[in-house]
């Protein structure tokens, strides 16, 4: 991995961080380390690059690395105060700004930004300067700083008040709202988060329509973006690690096991998402059952395998919804299901292995969030597909201006049209399932996450 130094040349910095640590009964610490584009992307830049990656301390486990002064290499947690924390994560992040990103506030009951909203901006700006502050004390003369997401959308003009010779970047793994939605937070609070960003020399964003919908709110807040440059990196599955992983031994005894669950001579639906809003779990349930409804024909003779995991459970909206896709999904069962056939599999806890066990049995895979910046899931099911997997997909995730033409497209609210959807894909022949998904998985790894992180630092340096 990368090498820690006091003057790092390249800089990541995000609230989650590549490592995390839990504290176990003999007081002993064990470190896991997490996957995704950015760990790949920055593993990419070598081991002489002075890389430092500045994340949060998340858990108990985190937090007490950092008062123990254990790190790992290349990474710098920070322990910032755990009030100050969770207003800034769950109050601001993720219950105001993932809100209005993905479009999920249901008026008139939300939002109020009353004091408590002010309260928990104060220490969202803490928490983005305890970042800036860090940054500024880490990166070397000139060196480059790859900010990442809605948390620290401060940042940037931040550093650049403290360090004015670093190259700063941003990039949104978010949707980005429309101005008519964006606008609903009080105008110094969206004006200070669109400055805050333009204080980056080059912003990157997911897709064109994230890009046009974030320039749109600046030239109408602002009047334009003050000559940040705005790219677009749509980041692709990592093929050759997903391949090698898919066939480990893990991977293969789970895929026995899921087999022997979905029972011989089915057909296979499969889903695969943090029990999150905006993954639209519940109406994908409710889709299926509709299916069942309308096509009798298909009783036996299909499972869903939903693999829905839990996720930001501070947050009582969030443990609400994950309560509600038990209670849709044993719903279902109860209405359906025969002594020889479970028509709803739901497994909540997280498991990579089984979850690319699930990529390679899938028939049909169903991605339909209300928005998605991207969806990663789209991009690995096409990958990691042993025989061919239609691909049922939602119109509002990043993912479809790239995959659309050989997805089958839905209006996640669509419910009666998701249903037909999922007809159409059990349907399609196998002939069809497998030349798409040789297209789709071409589209998918167009641009690897190695490649997605080296584009932008060159784009940033140019
Ligand atoms: C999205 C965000 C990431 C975030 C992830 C998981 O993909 O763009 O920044 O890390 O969700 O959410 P969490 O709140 O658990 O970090």
């Amino acid at each position: 991995m990368v090498s820690v130094h006091a003057a790092a040349r390249v800089l990541v910095a995000s609230n989650r961080g590549p490592v995390s640590y839990a504290v176990g009964d003999d007081g002993e610490l064990t470190a896991a380390r997490g996957g995704g584009g950015l760990v790949s992307g920055l593993s990419a830049i070598g081991d002489e690059a002075d890389a430092l990656w500045v994340c949060s301390a998340l858990g108990d486990g985190d937090r007490e690395a950092v008062r123990r002064g254990v790190s790992e290499p290349g990474v710098r947690m920070l322990d910032i105060d755990a009030k100050t924390h969770a207003a800034a994560y769950n109050g601001i992040a993720n219950s105001v700004l993932w809100f209005v990103h993905h479009m999920l506030y249901q008026t008139p009951l939300e939002p109020e930004f009353g004091p408590e909203f002010r309260t928990q901006w104060a220490a969202y700006e803490q928490y983005n300067q305890a970042f800036a502050q860090a940054l500024a004390d880490s990166a070397a003369p000139g060196a480059t700083v790859l900010v990442q997401d809605y948390h620290l959308a401060l940042v940037p003009g931040m550093l650049r008040e403290l360090r004015g010779d670093l190259r700063i970047g941003h990039f949104s793994h978010t949707p980005w709202a429309p101005v008519d939605y964006f606008r609903m937070l009080p105008d110094d609070v969206a004006e200070q988060l669109l400055r805050g960003m333009l204080g980056a020399d080059r912003l990157g964003f997911l897709t064109g329509r994230w890009a046009d919908a974030f320039t749109e709110c600046c030239v109408r807040l602002l009047g334009g973006t003050s000559g940040t440059r705005v790219g677009v990196h749509g980041l692709g599955a990592d093929a050759d690690f997903l391949r090698e992983r898919s066939r480990r031994a893990d991977v293969e005894e789970r895929l026995a096991a899921l087999r022997e669950q979905v029972g011989p001579g089915r057909q296979v639906i499969v889903r695969v998402d943090r029990t999150e809003l905006s993954k639209n779990i519940v109406r994908g349930l409710r889709a299926y059952e509709l299916l069942l409804d309308e096509h009798p024909e298909w009783h036996e003779r299909v499972v869903h395998v939903a693999f829905a995991y839990p996720s930001r459970q501070d947050l009582a909206v969030y443990r609400d919804y994950t309560a509600e896709v038990s209670r849709v999904a044993d719903a279902i069962n109860a209405r359906f299901g025969t002594a020889g056939w479970t028509p709803v599999v739901l497994h909540v806890k997280d498991d990579f292995a089984r979850s690319l066990a699930a990529y390679r049995l899938a028939d049909v895979a169903l991605v339909n969030p209300i928005r998605d910046g991207m969806n990663l899931v789209a991009k690995e099911v096409p990958v990691v597909s042993d025989e061919g997997c239609a691909l049922v997909l939602s119109r509002e995730a990043g993912a479809y201006e790239e995959l659309g033409e050989d997805a089958i497209g839905v209006n996640p609210y669509d419910v009666t049209g998701t249903a037909a959807a999922l007809h159409e894909a059990l349907l399609l022949p196998a002939a069809e399932r497998a030349e798409r998904t040789k297209r789709l998985a071409v589209a998918a790894t167009a641009l690897p996450p190695a490649r997605w992180f080296l584009d932008q630092l060159a784009a940033l340096e140019a």
